[in-house]
């Protein structure tokens, strides 16, 4: 397929603009007749980088094509249709979408009709839609976060021309209900409550894939979460670049508090939310998770960095200060309460004094989990346009430290777990033991533990026996 199709390009610029409205649609799907023809029997494979937001999305695009007719393949080597769902938020995410790319040059060769496509937040990016157009003549579809809902037309087209056809708005997004979705785990469910992001974090290219910071109503959101709870789900979690600031475009009083507070009376045995930005992290809030007994206790609160100079040059909006003030609230009203926390070494300039104070706040605020980053300079944002005197191998150094120092936090906690026993939801068999289950707590900690496998999907109670850095060995309690 030589010629290409451009149907829309993604801008940064007009990926910046926030002063627009959106639209609510309520969608009916309708499947062109010659894709349904074209469906009978054939198969789809979509294969998901990044975030869960990325996983909802494959969650909805299987449902788009299992409407056409398509069935879930067995195998990628032999599927017709080939998606990867891409995640543009650090450069090695980027790396093994392009590693993956190219190995699907052989695979395009043995199916000769196949169609390989890739969506997703890396295609937001111009300079990544040229390189793939450039460099890999095996791909015929490219589309954007915003044209998941146009997905079908596009396939249509591609089967139909014959021709590589490129989709990706930079728009600032609309809603859309009602879309047909197959949900990946019957007992464990991500429910989006709100969708892009306004903060514009000077590292962070989110805001520019995903587009304006816009609420779901809350009766969609309710009716999505009732439904989950007849279906006899046991975990939801509430999804959104920044949860707190739910209900917030609306302009009426509607707020994350009230939502959740909601969502928790429907009576699903668990509810959890992510991400949370210390910035929106109201008292109100706070409140909800406390008086809820199946709202976990478990926050995801991610700092950053525990100096202020590079949490202003990161426009976080917080000082340490003000982080430390509110995590103390959090644990006052809350005193099971587990945080977790996502932290960045090697911001542009930090020094080393400036990286000490993030191993102080970590060892202040006693985290029971942390995703660590490298600093990764993305395209267009502000941060990447900052000249950077400290040398990969200086962040090499420090990331290690960190680490380091996280499991020196760590350790004593999962130690302090020795012998208590708590409800784990059941996930799966344990990939490294097929002996063994493995689920988690309502802090999210990691269990593995014998037992029957018919018990996935169930709350279990389990005795934890050892503690590791990254997991817990625990004992089956009866009733
Ligand atoms: N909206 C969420 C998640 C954003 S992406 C939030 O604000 O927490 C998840 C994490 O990736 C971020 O919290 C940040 O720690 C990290 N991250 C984002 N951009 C990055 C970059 N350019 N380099 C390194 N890490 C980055
Ligand atoms: Fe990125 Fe900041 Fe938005 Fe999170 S809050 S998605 S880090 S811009
Ligand atoms: Fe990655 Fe996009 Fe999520 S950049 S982290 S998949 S919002």
């Amino acid at each position: 397929m030589a010629k290409t199709l451009y149907k829309t390009l993604p801008e940064a610029e007009s990926a910046r603009r926030r002063n627009i409205t959106f639209d609510f649609n309520y969608e009916e799907i309708n499947v062109p007749t010659s894709l349904k023809e074209f469906a009978k029997g054939k198969t789809y494979h979509i294969h998901t980088y990044g975030c869960q937001a990325n996983y909802r999305d494959e969650e909805i695009m299987a449902g788009l094509l299992e409407k056409a007719g398509f069935c879930k393949g067995n195998s990628e080597k032999e599927t017709d249709i080939i998606i990867l769902n891409t995640c543009a938020v650090r450069e090695n995410a980027e790396k093994k979408v392009f590693g993956k790319i190219g190995d699907l040059k052989s695979f395009k060769v043995n199916n000769k009709n196949a169609i390989v496509a890739i969506c997703g937040c890396m295609v937001q990016q111009k300079h990544i839609i040229e390189h793939i157009n450039k460099t890999y003549p095996h791909v015929d579809l490219i589309f954007g976060t915003h044209n998941i809902i146009d997905l079908l037309n596009l396939l249509d087209e591609v089967i139909t021309k014959r021709l590589r056809i490129v989709d990706v708005k930079s728009l600032p997004g609309d809603i859309h209900e009602n879309l047909p979705s197959v949900r990946q785990s019957n007992f464990k469910a991500f429910v989006n409550i709100s969708y892009g992001c306004d903060k514009f974090c000077t590292y962070c290219i989110v805001p520019y894939t995903r587009g304006k910071e816009r609420s779901r109503k809350m009766a969609d959101i309710l009716k999505e979460c009732q439904e989950l709870k007849d279906l006899g789900y046991k975990e939801v979690t509430l999804l959104g670049q920044n949860v707190n600031a739910y209900g917030k475009d609306f302009k009426d009083g509607s707020s994350f508090a009230r939502l959740l507070d909601e969502v928790a009376k429907i009576g699903i045995p668990r509810v959890r939310f992510l991400t949370s930005h210390p910035w929106d992290f109201s008292s109100d809030m706070i409140d909800v998770i406390a008086k809820h007994k199946n709202i976990m206790k478990y926050i995801h609160l991610p700092v950053q960095s525990g100096n202020d100079e590079i949490l202003r040059l990161m426009g976080r909006r917080y000082t340490s200060e003000q982080y430390l003030k509110l995590v103390n609230e959090i644990k006052t009203k809350i005193p099971d309460v587990a945080l977790s926390t996502d932290i960045i070494v090697g911001f542009p300039n930090e020094t080393y004094e400036q990286f000490l104070d993030t191993l102080k706040i970590v060892r202040e605020v006693k985290y029971y989990s942390a995703f660590t980053f490298i600093y990764s300079p993305r395209n267009n944002t502000p941060a990447a346009k900052i000249k950077d005197n400290v040398t990969p191998k200086e962040k090499n150094r420090r990331f290690h430290e960190l680490v380091k120092t996280l499991e020196e936090v760590i350790d004593p906690i999962n130690q302090t777990l020795i012998g208590k026993t708590f409800p784990v939801l059941v996930e799966s068999v344990s990939e490294k033991n097929s002996e063994l289950l493995s689920g988690y707590t309502e802090h999210n900690k990691l269990v593995h533990f014998k037992g029957d496998k018919k018990l996935i999907g169930e709350i279990v109670n389990v005795k934890i026996k050892e503690s590791h850095l990254y997991f817990l060995m625990g004992e089956l309690v009866d009733g």
